[in-house]
């Protein structure tokens, strides 16, 4: 390659010039979205969209960095979920922090691999530094754990370690010689079962406990369920609760869980992926009550942290277990072979070799807004899930499936299929939202995660579907 080529490749200054150009149109993109202009989704079916990503595979370059920002704000921005609108009440994505957006950049250009230190010394640290944080916030000291792309690799990581420290074996080594079980509610996360699949045990192995009517995992139940491996004499060696599960964000009773866990050397794992922020807030924080119980912890940043995706937590509360899930010998990375140099080389905790500079962003947000701050946005959607669930109960033509514990509420129209209203909704673009259903009933799902959603939202919502009634 001829050198111009080369440095027009690399060029720090196009770099700059399309970089602010780029943060003019987000920041545009952002500031229409927060204040509600336009549909949340410009649905279109996918085969219809997919025909604008059929062309030929491009020899020659065919954009300028102006015309790619032309497609970013037309094609892409446009053809995009609007996570800001007000009106987005759908998945438990959060709306991130622009300012952790920017770190997000930083992780890009930098490209630190993190698989050893120095792939990524800063990266190392701080990663170290947000885990310890995080571990403060459940209740612990000197936390370590790892950073994860996503809560579902995290449950994986921290049901493989659950595995090992309790098989008292080696099973890293020697593989799964027979089957064990663990126990959840019937409303834990489908990557609990997934790691199960994954982990060989077999989807099987995860015995289902009964949850209560308010959605938490009924405790005689569990109590029940373990009683009835013992008598088959196929002990589990975890239990999964849950901080915020995700068809209702019910909290698990965590206290009774964990002493339960305790008397009966179970290991006991919080997926608090959802609800483990309400730690940030003094006002929500009971609702957590005993979850420094836990043996391991789950905490998923791009849901109420409000971090751009992906970025989950797996912290362990005795700091050797988390070298537990993965205990792998690579002398082209590992070249210490003892403790005090391998601490620092994160791919010891990890699937991920090569892993993204994830810590920054929660850094830079604890840093930017303190737990006072971050706080404050839990408890502010928490408070306006509270007022939708008080508006719908008030209007006969709803019923609300119970009253919300977190920021999820669930509901339904009295005299239409909510799996119709939602399909309605979403295609026009006026509300998005989710379906759920339980104990063979639809219903509608909504998630409050952005702080700007208003009562005037949801009293749109509530008219909205009532025209729906209308025939
Ligand atoms: C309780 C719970 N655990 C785990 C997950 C999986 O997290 P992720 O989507 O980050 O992989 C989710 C996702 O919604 C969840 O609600």
């Amino acid at each position: 390659m001829d050198k111009s080529t080369l440095d027009s490749l690399f060029s720090p200054e196009n770099f700059r010039a399309t970089g602010h150009a780029l943060i003019d149109v987000l920041a545009e993109y952002l500031a229409n979205n927060l204040c509600g202009q336009g549909a949340v989704l410009d649905w279109k079916a996918p085969a219809e969209a997919a025909q604008r990503w059929r062309r030929a595979l491009p020899k020659q370059a065919q954009l300028a960095p102006d015309q790619l920002l032309h497609t970013i704000r037309q094609d892409i921005l446009g053809a995009s979920l609007h996570i800001h609108h007000p009106r987005n009440l759908g998945h438990q994505v959060a709306p991130p922090l622009p300012m952790a957006a920017l770190c997000d950049l930083v992780a890009a250009l930098t490209n630190q691999a993190m698989a050893v230190y120095e792939t990524g010394p800063s990266a190392t640290l701080l990663e170290q530094q947000v885990i310890r944080w995080l571990g403060e916030l459940v209740g612990w000291q000197n936390t370590e754990g790892v950073l994860t792309s996503g809560g579902a690799q995290a449950n994986l990581t921290a049901l493989l370690a659950a595995r090992q420290v309790k098989s008292g074996g080696n099973v890293w080594r020697h593989g799964v010689r027979e089957g064990s079980r663990i126990l959840a509610c019937e409303h834990t996360h489908y990557s609990v079962s997934r790691a199960a699949g994954i982990m060989g045990l077999g989807t099987d192995a995860v015995i289902k406990v009964a949850a209560d009517d308010a959605g938490r995992m009924d405790f005689d139940a569990l109590r029940a369920a373990w009683t009835c491996c013992e008598q088959e004499d196929n002990r589990p060696f975890a239990v999964v609760a849950t901080a915020g599960c995700t068809p209702t964000g019910s909290m698990d009773p965590l206290r009774k869980i964990g002493e339960f866990c305790r008397a009966h050397e179970l290991w006991l794992h919080v997926d608090g992926a959802h609800g483990a922020s309400a730690l940030l807030s003094d006002t929500l924080r009971p609702q957590l009550d005993g979850i420094a119980l836990a043996d391991s912890v789950v905490w998923d940043g791009h849901k109420l942290l409000y971090m751009p995706a992906t970025v989950s937590a797996v912290l362990f509360r005795d700091p050797r277990h988390s070298y537990a899930a993965f205990a792998q010998e690579a002398s082209y990375l590992f070249q210490g072979n003892n403790d005090s140099e391998e601490v620092w080389n994160t791919s010891y905790r990890t699937l991920e070799c090569t892993k993204r500079m994830m810590g920054l962003k929660l850094w830079a947000a604890f840093n930017l807004y303190g737990t006072r701050q971050l706080g404050a946005l839990v408890e502010h959607v928490f408070a306006s899930a509270k007022r939708l669930a008080d508006k719908l109960a008030a209007v006969p033509d709803f019923e609300l499936l119970m009253p919300p514990q977190t920021n999820i509420v669930c509901f339904r129209p009295r005299a239409v299929d909510p799996v119709i209203v939602r399909r309605k909704l979403v295609e026009s673009g006026a509300f998005h939202l989710t379906q759920v259903r339980l104990r063979e009933q639809n219903w509608l799902r909504t998630t409050i995660m952005n702080p700007y959603t208003a009562d005037k939202d949801f009293d749109a919502l509530i008219v909205t579907i009532n025209s729906l009634n209308k025939p």
